[in-house]
């Protein structure tokens, strides 16, 4: 989700406009996957570099965090939706950390679409994080150095259990990831549209994902017409 800030300087108004707006774009974008029967969306709604930012930034961004949760969690429940955190928990403000793992305790058991938001995500600290997991357990001798490889990576990082993303989208024609999902996104499509975030909507991802749709995925072999 990117260019909010782009989008409120277009107008003249603050940032903050453009990360309110930035919401509403989520909640249609969630509600639009959930109707297209989209298994798994994740958002990266703050990133472990986004602390870089003015203070008075990433307190709107908090902010807007907990309102969402706190005014979006009932209705997300409602509908089947199961919420899931991914970026490091350690050192969150303890009302931030207790509204996410809120939401992923109360839809814990909903059969519906994952909605997973990246929050304090960063792709390299994730890997950090499951390296260290992972020289714990050879130390505490659970596991055998031997017979660490990429199924192995794979089941310690934040994402462990979930499918790989078919599809990046990126919004505001950066084309870059910028940190995200780095690991899992080595058969990713990458779709970079120019709409800025607060413009995305439901006629916007339909266009990202006929662009995806159109890509002919090879997963290192080759495609079928030449393979035949
Ligand atoms: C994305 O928009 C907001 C998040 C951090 C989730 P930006 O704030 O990065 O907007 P630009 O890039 O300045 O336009
Ligand atoms: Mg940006």
């Amino acid at each position: 989700m990117d260019g909010n800030g782009r989008w409120a300087k277009a107008r003249g108004l603050p940032r903050t406009m453009g990360h309110r707006r930035g919401v509403e774009a989520l909640r249609a974008t969630v509600r639009a996957v959930g109707e297209m029967g989209i298994k798994v969306l994740t958002l990266f709604a703050f990133s472990s570099e986004n602390w870089r930012r003015p203070r008075e930034e990433v307190g709107e961004l908090m902010s807007l965090l907990k309102l969402f949760i706190r005014r979006d969690l009932a209705e997300l429940h409602r509908e089947g939706v199961r919420v899931r955190i991914i970026g490091a928990r350690d050192n969150l403000q303890p009302d931030i950390l207790n509204l996410l793992e809120e939401a992923e305790a109360l839809t814990a058991a909903n059969q519906g679409t994952v909605l997973v938001i990246a929050f304090n995500y960063g792709s390299r600290d994730e890997i950090a994080r499951a390296a260290r997991r992972i020289a714990e357990r050879v130390a505490a001798g659970e596991l055998s150095a031997a017979t660490i490889d990429a199924d192995v990576l794979d089941a310690h990082m934040d994402t462990a259990g979930l499918p790989e993303p078919d599809v990046i989208i990126r919004t505001s024609g950066e084309q870059r990831l910028s940190n995200f999902l780095l690991w899992q996104a080595a058969y990713t499509e990458l779709v970079f549209v120019p709409c800025l975030w607060p413009d995305f909507d439901r006629d916007a991802l339909e266009s990202a994902l006929a662009d995806y749709a159109a890509r002919n995925r090879r997963f290192g072999g080759v495609s079928q017409e030449i393979a035949s």
